[in-house]
């Protein structure tokens, strides 16, 4: 089992693998036993666990508590927890100090955080001060809004132009490499060349250095909110439905639990004997 490290990421020029993780159990197996590279703890927590319409409301303790769970699940894997939206625009000291309890106590590895432009200056900061920082640009969820929607960015050109700005400033602040979410395919393809540090797509075609999914889109448990650029490779919540609706229909019809799903006494004891137990 090799760990790895920001190095293998900061090197990795083609067909790194991430996927989003909020939990213990998902992270053990993705951990040991799948070839994955890294798991993002996103603050899509807000909207797939905690059921928020958004990742703005995602607190940094909400973020920490997952980044914990996952931490401890973990050996291999390189490990990135998000920089939630609330914290950003706080003071340069207080930045840094959550971006270190999400390492110290969450056990992340980087901090990812969206955006570019006046948050530069911290992210550089952040840098400079030990903490290891994946960019993230495009659809930037924590900007949904200012966005105007959910919509592919970087099509015209003074969109296409911030975005070649916006990463090659972040690029010199030292991010170790940088999400390109909902952006055309030429144009993440041709920023990927520009660019020494790679890049991780989420919508954003095939000419990236890496992908990045939610893991319950691409296993299909998320349904009718899926979005149109993801593949599914399961489906997790007919496994679930089935599932459930057995152990329904089961627990019903009095076939579970069976004799070897119970457990007994050594000796036998006669019911009357039991009830007086029971009561003593
Ligand atoms: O929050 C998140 O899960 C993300 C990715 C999907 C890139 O930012």
């Amino acid at each position: 089992m090799k760990k790895i490290t920001v190095n293998d990421i900061k090197r990795s020029e083609k067909n790194l693998t991430c996927l989003t993780c909020y939990d213990y159990l998902t992270a053990r197996i993705m951990d040991r036993e799948t070839d994955l590279d890294m798991i993002l703890v996103g603050d899509s927590l807000g909207m797939v666990v905690l059921g928020y319409e958004k990742t703005v409301p995602v607190t940094l303790e909400e973020m920490i508590h997952h980044t914990a769970a996952v931490g401890r699940g973990v050996e291999r894997v390189f490990l990135v927890a998000d920089f939630p939206y609330l914290e950003i625009a706080r003071s340069t000291d207080r930045v840094v100090e959550a971006a270190r309890r999400l390492m110290a106590e969450g056990g992340a590895e980087a901090v990812k955080i969206e955006g570019a432009g006046p948050r530069v200056e911290k992210i550089k900061y952040l840098v400079d001060h030990d903490v290891p920082v994946v960019g993230h640009l495009g659809l930037t969820p924590q900007s949904v809004d200012a966005l105007g929607g959910w919509k592919v960015q970087a099509k015209a050109e003074d969109s296409i132009r911030r975005l070649g700005r916006d990463a090659r400033d972040l690029e010199e602040a030292g991010v170790l490499a940088v999400v390109l979410e909902c952006v055309p395919s030429e144009v993440a393809e041709e920023l990927t060349e520009i660019l020494s540090i790679p890049t991780i797509g989420i919508g954003a075609g095939p000419g990236c250095d890496g992908q990045v999914l939610v893991w319950q889109d691409m296993m299909g448990l998320t349904g009718e909110t899926t979005p149109s650029f993801v593949r599914k490779w399961g489906d997790m919540k007919q496994i679930l439905r089935e599932g459930v609706n057995s152990f329904c229909n089961e627990v019903r019809e009095n076939s579970f639990p069976s004799q070897g799903e119970s457990f007994f006494l050594n000796e036998k004891i006669n019911s009357e004997e039991l009830s007086n137990l029971l009561q003593q």
